[in-house]
């Protein structure tokens, strides 16, 4: 049968490639370090299960934008934890954040710019939608992150009518370096942003796992007329399988809306019942919930910059997280000694150190690095969420004294990982 032109534009994705080599490697009786893939481990918060059990008797569609006591359950959510004000009616519901995000940049004219590295889905989605994707080299020795000149220059090089509407796609803390942008930086993007007419989808979802450093704002504190915030539960609250996302629209855009809506109406009608039901409860403010959450980060940093540590005593360069459950790291400095062993592309490290050294993770061309840049995307959530939590209730005092050996004792495969990576690292000197 013939392919449409948009499908063609979605290439089959290596990770796809990679995920099937594990599978191979696994069948055959070896362990696999998994550092590929990024899903948050904890356990289901019990009062959200419970929220989601006593609903389970609803089975009648909802109201495409979601129902309203989501919707205000989540404004004031964002008035709590980030002191952000958007009414009900500027809030839109989906099953999860990344079919929003799809929508609003169907609705949204003009160019996509994208910082390199980022996330996976962005560009796929703007080739989709046949749109012009750029993206815009950031330079690892500042944490790739996006700066106002950089971002201006992209700009004029690639759309230099000041009133043409261009789209800039933001996320922080990142995935995939765990990085994130302070106040006085977000400004900064925001004052280039409003110059030259480009709408901010800030991606947030990782707001709140950040961290005990850092703190998260919002774009949208400094350009609010031009920002769309997107966030959900998968990442802070660990339910990725929820499927619930939330967009939030600056005010008076009610054409956008609208058309965001019929997207929305088109493709997934509404989210099930049941989980907006329980997305109430998941959206709470009360101590409970919200210790959850920062436990559950906190434990994410200290997995993290232990892992983040044992890769920078390689003397491997790797830009240091502040939050989220990601490291870019890359072998670019070792190009020489990975040539003589038949690699020389991101796709090709990732390979290696698979069938070589049992690890997986994703090659940084996936993330909008040139094919040749050796970076790889880690992640560091392959241990048992619920007895980490638990060890972390018990002892936290001892946990955050002494990251080290808590690291050991609840993430051991995580270890392992940075094992191999120190035996295949050392043997390319
Ligand atoms: C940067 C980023 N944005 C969005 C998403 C998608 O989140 P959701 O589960 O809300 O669709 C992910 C999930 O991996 C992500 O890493």
């Amino acid at each position: 049968m013939d392919v449409s032109f948009s499908a063609k534009q979605i290439a089959p994705s290596a990770t796809l490639a990679i995920n099937e080599l594990i599978a191979t490697i696994r069948a055959g009786g070896e362990k696999v370090y998994h550092m590929g893939f990024g899903e948050s481990p904890f356990p289901v918060h019990s009062r959200v299960r419970k929220a989601l059990c006593d609903n389970s008797w609803r089975q009648r569609y909802l109201p495409t934008q979601g129902i309203i006591e989501l919707r205000e359950q989540i404004s004031g959510f964002y008035q709590k934890m980030f002191d952000l004000q958007y009414s009900q009616e500027q809030i839109v519901i989906g099953p999860g954040s990344k079919p929003l995000m799809f929508a609003a940049l169907t609705a949204l004219d003009g160019p996509i710019f994208l910082p390199a590295p980022s996330w996976v889905s962005y560009q796929h989605m703007g080739r989709f939608l046949s749109r012009d994707v750029h993206h815009i080299v950031t330079l690892s020795m500042n944490s790739y992150r996006l700066e106002p000149d950089l971002l201006e220059l992209a700009i004029r090089a690639h759309s230099p009518d000041r009133d043409q509407q261009k789209v800039l796609v933001l996320n922080y803390p990142c995935n995939p370096t765990g990085h994130t942008f302070s106040s006085k930086e977000l400004k900064e993007l925001a004052d280039v942003a409003r110059e030259y007419n480009a709408v901010v989808v800030s991606d947030e979802i990782y707001a709140l796992t950040h961290f005990r450093d850092q703190e998260h704002h919002s774009i949208a504190e400094f350009y609010p007329e031009g920002t769309l915030v997107t966030g959900g539960l998968s990442k802070d609250r660990s339910l990725g399988g929820y499927r619930l996302g939330a967009l939030l629209l600056p005010p008076d855009e009610k054409q956008l809306l609208r058309s965001i809506l019929a997207v929305g109406s088109e493709l997934w009608s509404s989210v099930s019942a049941p989980i907006q039901y329980a997305g109430i409860e998941a959206y709470r403010t009360d101590t409970e919930l919200v210790d959850y959450i920062e436990d559950c980060a906190v434990v994410h940093e200290l997995v993290t910059r232990y892992a983040y540590k044992r890769i920078h005593n390689m003397g491997v360069s790797c830009p240091y997280p502040q939050g989220a459950f990601y490291l870019f790291p890359d072998w670019n400095s070792q190009r020489e000694a990975l040539q003589k062993k038949g690699v020389t592309t991101s796709n090709e490290l990732a390979k290696h150190l698979l069938k070589n050294w049992f690890l997986a993770s994703l090659p940084g061309v996936e993330f909008g690095m040139p094919p040749d840049d050796l970076s790889l995307r880690l992640a560091t959530v392959d241990y048992d969420g619920a007895s980490a939590y638990k060890a972390f209730q018990k002892r936290r005092k001892s946990a955050i004294k002494d990251p080290e050996s808590f690291v050991l004792s609840i993430a051991p495969s995580v270890v392992e990982g940075c094992n191999q990576l120190e035996r295949f690292t050392a043997e390319l000197d």
